[in-house]
């Protein structure tokens, strides 16, 4: 009885570390999209200053998280003069909802990658 219950406690330890480490790395992968994406761009007026180490993700300016997982749902940068082209690494935020990037001078459109999500788009 009692090595039925160690058994039982450690699928449950495993299980539960094996829960967390999937939620870290996706949080891991929406943090590196978003940063792929700011690599390719330009930002003159510094709206994505607070795109740093020192804060969390979900706390950059533009990003909105959702879950219990922390993960990306809103990316609203519209009227933020930023230049350049428009990361695929987008596509990777598969739990993005609403993507507002109206109003800059993105070079290209929305990268084929995005067309997989399911939100709202407003360009
Ligand atoms: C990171 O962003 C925050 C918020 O904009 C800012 O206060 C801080 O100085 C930045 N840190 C670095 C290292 O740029
Ligand atoms: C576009 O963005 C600029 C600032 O970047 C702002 O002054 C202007 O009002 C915006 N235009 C529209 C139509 O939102
Ligand atoms: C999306 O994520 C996968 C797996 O992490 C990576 O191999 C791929 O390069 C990423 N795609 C983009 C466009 O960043």
């Amino acid at each position: 009885m009692s090595s039925f219950i160690l058994w039982f406690l450690s699928f449950q330890i495993i299980q539960h570390s094996f829960s967390f480490s999937l939620a870290r790395g996706g949080s891991e992968i929406d943090k590196l999209s978003l940063l792929a994406f700011k690599a390719q761009i330009s930002d003159p007026l510094k709206k994505l200053s607070s795109w740093n180490e020192s804060l969390h993700f979900c706390q950059w300016s533009g990003v909105t998280c959702g879950g219990r997982d922390e993960r990306v749902i809103q990316l609203d940068l519209h009227s933020s003069q930023l230049v350049g082209s428009l990361s695929p690494s987008i596509g990777n935020l598969s739990f993005l909802r609403l993507l507002s990037l109206e109003n800059n001078s993105f070079t290209n459109t929305i990268p084929q990658e995005v067309g997989r999500l399911e939100f709202g788009y407003r360009h």
